[in-house]
């Protein structure tokens, strides 16, 4: 199994050396031989190559088997040219990929309800949501986009576009993860006033006669936000479009107590997925040892469960989080009365010594 290893800036390089570590230890308990090849992506690309998404970098990854990816970004890249701003990186090899389903499960983990920022009776209904975020399309990639001016003052416009095979595509990954999960979806748009939801309704709506054993239902993103926080409970699979996704995600997250903790995968039809924890680069921590690994080597377990079908070893992964957890551990972004303070580095170690 060869996998393309982007660490990316920041707190990137820090947390992905750390999810390596235990995807060797997984290895060698396994019997699994892993090949990892690194290449550059975001702001290290920008300095080292001039361009965020070098062409050596799309090939590594179009080379390998998966692709674990730390962060991009910082503050050092802010003022540079937009059109090779980090985050062009990022959104130039989930398109070159055709990485169009974005998988971004919420749960949240028992031993770490007091750190959840929801009053204990909305927590003890349960948080286990599954965003399904469509991630090549909508107004990220829509034509016409424009940064410039017009009647004589600044002026910036962006599309939002989907054509039916992208939302059919999106709703099927979302009906078969449900089927996986409690069994319902609801299909998150702004069909009230979007014409753009309005087609996305009525194409998830077709695609539904396909899938007749799960239930389907629609929420306004506005709504949907509200409720994310009002009662999670009622959420199974959420799918949605891409800019919806990335809000609501976020939402997600840091409702289960802390973003540090949620890894992503983002799949296509052939290509290698792509891994990676759905918080960013974190400058303000970086090189400090003080990042929060499991979110980067939860993203391991999911790299190992959906590319390589291991899910036995994936599960070992995750037993040993939960494990972690239960004795105390904690960085800081989930630190609690009475945790064992430990960085990012002490964090593996405890991982891997309960592998
Ligand atoms: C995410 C991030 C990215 C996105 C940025 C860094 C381009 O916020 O993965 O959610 O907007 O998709
Ligand atoms: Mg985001």
């Amino acid at each position: 199994m060869k996998i393309c290893v982007l660490p990316g800036d920041g707190i990137g390089t820090e947390i992905v050396a750390q999810a390596l570590r235990v995807l060797e230890a997984v290895g060698g308990k396994f019997g699994r031989a892993f090949e990892t090849e690194e290449a550059l992506i975001g702001g290290c690309a920008i300095d080292a190559e001039g361009v965020p998404l070098p062409a050596e970098t799309v090939a590594k990854c179009q080379d390998s088997d998966a692709v674990l990816l730390g962060a991009v970004g910082g503050p050092k890249w802010d003022a540079i040219d937009p059109a090779i701003r980090p985050e062009k990186g990022l959104l130039g090899i989930r398109k070159e990929l055709g990485l169009f389903a974005n998988l971004r499960p919420a749960r949240l983990f028992r031993e770490l309800a007091d750190a959840c920022y929801l009053r204990p009776d909305i927590v003890a209904r349960g948080l286990d949501v599954m965003v399904v975020r469509e991630l090549t399309g909508g107004i990220y990639f829509g034509e016409p986009r424009f940064d410039g001016e017009k009647d004589g003052e600044r002026f910036g416009c962006n599309t939002m576009t989907y054509y039916e095979h992208e939302i059919r595509r999106i709703a099927r990954v979302a009906f078969e993860a449900a089927r996986k999960r409690s069994g319902r979806v609801c299909s998150v748009d702004k069909a009230n006033v979007l014409d753009v939801s309005r087609v996305w309704r009525e194409i998830v709506i077709d695609e539904h006669k396909n899938y007749a054993d799960v239930e389907l239902s629609h929420m306004y993103v506005d709504n949907a936000a509200m409720q994310l926080v009002r009662d999670p409970s009622q959420f199974d699979v959420v799918v949605t479009g891409n800019l919806f996704g990335d809000i609501l995600s976020d939402e997600a997250a840091a409702i289960t107590g802390s973003i540090g903790m949620l890894p992503s995968a983002s799949l296509g039809e052939a290509n290698p997925g792509l891994y990676e924890p759905i918080h960013g680069s974190a400058p303000d921590i970086a090189g400090q040892d003080k990042a929060n690994p499991l979110a980067t080597i939860l993203s391991v377990s999911m790299m190992l469960r959906h590319s390589f079908d291991m899910a036995e070893e994936a599960d070992c992964i995750e037993n040993a989080v939960v494990r972690t957890l239960e004795q105390g551990y904690r960085t800081g972004d989930i630190m609690q009365e009475g945790g064992k303070p430990v960085g990012c580095a002490a964090m593996a170690d405890a991982v891997l010594s309960n592998l």
